[in-house]
């Protein structure tokens, strides 16, 4: 169904998403010790290279970016607006270049960056292959690019709520867009927040190195591409009803996660660097009580 999964539904996703993204979402599900894990794959660490990280959001991942590369060689796009009026704001991020753009056609040259960086986005392209190979031809023979991404959930329900919301794709899948894109000496980790412990994997970084100068050898193959459609009325419905009811299976994530933190509070993390503790921020507490104090009315008017 993957109800999110256009670029129109995923606008306006991010068009409320953004307002609580930094403060109550993004750091249950994506946190500083997976990003920096996964940013080791991109080996940005090699002197002057120049990053080009896509559907950067509110700048998260590029934060991890620019630990390693001076901000003034990082060029962060989004088709959000919104989302990256917050990246703007960031300190950290002040010499960035932002430009507003679509990871299916992202607004720069062939050959043009040495690395490609991509985290928590895919999910959104209504045709993943024609992102991926867009990652490929806007870097440098020798580039690298790095994408991040979510793995489809084992769990029956998990997987339908998940596959609902947005896409969620399997190892297989990653491995297949890679390889078909052009890239070689494909590299891959699994990266997940402390708190999941079920069985299977919960995300994935996927890097590759692009061989030789220019497009990808997919590129063109437009299968699965989305069409401009037209804003009529029934368009607008179809879009309200997508962007509702996926964000409520996306929203079930949120107690499973807050739950998963009480269920885990005891145990690990003991090895764990002080600055990557993941540890509930006041505004997720205060949505843990919310939460609580609904099922509490829920159990006290059924029973
Ligand atoms: C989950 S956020 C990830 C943000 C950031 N990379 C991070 O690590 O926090 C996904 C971002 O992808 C962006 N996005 C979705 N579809 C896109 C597209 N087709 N082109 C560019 N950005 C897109 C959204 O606007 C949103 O900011």
């Amino acid at each position: 169904m993957r109800l999110i999964q256009h670029k129109k539904e995923a606008y306006w996703f991010y068009r409320y998403l953004s307002i609580f993204y930094d403060k109550l979402v993004n750091p249950l599900f994506w946190t500083k010790r997976m990003r920096d894990e996964a940013l080791e794959l991109g080996q940005l660490g090699q002197p002057g290279v120049r990053v080009i990280d896509v559907g950067s959001g509110t700048g998260f991942t590029t934060e991890g970016i620019v630990r390693h590369v001076p901000a003034e060689r990082v060029t962060c796009v989004d088709q959000s607006p919104h989302q990256m009026a917050r990246a703007k704001k960031k300190e950290a991020l002040r010499g960035c270049t932002f430009q507003l753009g679509d990871a299916e056609n992202i607004p720069f040259g062939t050959d043009e960056f040495d690395r490609y960086v991509s985290a928590g986005s895919i999910e959104y392209w209504p045709n993943p292959q024609q992102g991926i190979n867009e990652g490929y031809r806007v870097i440098k023979p020798g580039g690298i690019a790095l994408m991040i991404g979510p793995l489809e959930p084992v769990n029956g329900i998990a997987r339908f709520m998940a596959n609902t919301w947005m896409l969620f794709p399997k190892e297989e899948e990653y491995l297949h867009w890679f390889r078909e894109a052009g890239f070689q000496d494909i590299k891959m980790r699994y990266v997940k927040p402390h708190w999941v412990n079920g069985r299977g994997e919960y995300g994935i970084a996927i890097s590759g190195v692009k061989p030789a100068a220019g497009l990808s050898p997919a590129a063109g193959r437009t299968e699965g591409a989305e069409t401009a459609q037209e804003m009529t009325t029934g368009r607008w419905l179809q879009l309200a009803g997508r962007v509702l009811i996926g964000s409520l299976a996306g929203f079930i994530f949120i107690p499973a996660a807050l739950f998963g933190y009480i269920r885990s509070a005891f145990g690990g993390q003991t090895d764990v660097p002080e600055e990557y503790r993941e540890r509930l921020n006041g505004y997720q507490l205060a949505a843990l009580v919310v939460i609580i104090l609904i099922i509490g009315l829920v159990i006290s008017v059924v029973v």
